[in-house]
């Protein structure tokens, strides 16, 4: 077991993008100059690199379980067998219960957990993804994805950009590119104890700061929807961008604010 790069968390996102060929990871990274044992590493550092021929991203000394991305087992493999299919919250709130399977644009990819559900249901998903870390980590989650037989098919409806949405997709609009659905999950200040956090969300409240901008996510996705915005929000938090939505599905853990535009079915 080892890791081939290490990254100081306070200076990452600009330098990641030398390091890091988002469509030839494994070449890339073992090969960087930037080699470290990371036995001398300070406790707490990220370290970003390769275990076995997954990449993972884990805090030194810690000896949980490293965050990577699973889309064949683990969760998103229970979830694609036994998740509930179009029956889901989140396939309602995409449309796919009114017998169409829309394009996604997911602006806020994250470690495309949702995108992969809605891929598994059959949608094309185009996912932005600003950190660098966390594209390379879901980058590399799709290209094992698409060498397993199981899951492959699925892994090929979803795309990755790694950039920032609010530009990006300000950018796809006057380019006359539209999505059927624009789906948005940026993350929310969590108010647990931080024993409660799950440590992946730890991981990522250290490594990306919050979206202190998400509110300037909705108006360039608004432009660029034709059917929907979907906006996936803690139950009781604020509306994004302070717009209260067309209506509202309610889940138990989250709750999604529908902000629709035309009915699916109508003329385009
Ligand atoms: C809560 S996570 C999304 C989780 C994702 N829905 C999933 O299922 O894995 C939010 C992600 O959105 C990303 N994000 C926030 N604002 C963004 C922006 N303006 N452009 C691109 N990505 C953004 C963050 O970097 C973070 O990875």
């Amino acid at each position: 077991m080892s890791f081939s790069l290490y990254i100081d968390y306070s200076g990452l996102v600009e330098g990641l993008e030398k390091h890091v060929c988002l469509t030839d990871l494994h070449e890339k990274i073992p090969g960087s100059e930037r080699v470290f044992d990371t036995r001398t590493l300070e406790k707490g550092s990220l370290i970003l690199g390769f275990m076995d021929d997954t990449l993972c991203l884990r805090r030194a000394g810690d000896k949980e379980k490293p965050v990577f991305v699973d889309f064949v087992g683990g969760k998103a493999g229970h979830r694609r067998k036994f998740g509930g299919g179009k029956g889901q919250d989140i396939a309602k709130a995409v449309g796919l219960n009114k017998g169409v399977t829309p394009h996604v644009l997911d602006g806020t990819g994250g470690l495309g957990r949702d995108a992969f559900v809605l891929a598994s249901l059959g949608c094309t998903v185009t996912l932005i993804e600003r950190s660098p870390v966390i594209a390379a980590l879901l980058q590399d989650g799709i290209n094992r994805a698409k060498q397993n037989p199981e899951v492959a098919d699925i892994a090929s409806r979803m795309t990755l950009i790694n950039d920032d949405s609010r530009q990006a997709m300000q950018d796809l609009a006057t380019d006359g590119r539209q999505f059927d659905v624009v789906y948005l999950d940026p993350m929310f200040p969590h108010r647990e104890k931080s024993a409660l956090v799950k440590k992946e969300m730890r991981i990522f409240q250290d490594l990306l700061s919050g979206d202190p901008d998400a509110d300037e996510l909705l108006a360039p996705a608004e432009s660029l929807a034709e059917f929907r915005v979907v906006v996936k929000r803690p139950r009781l938090a604020p509306d994004l961008a302070g717009k209260e939505p067309t209506y509202r599905l309610e889940g138990k853990a989250c709750r999604y604010d529908i902000h629709a535009y035309k009915a699916f079915g109508s003329e385009k």
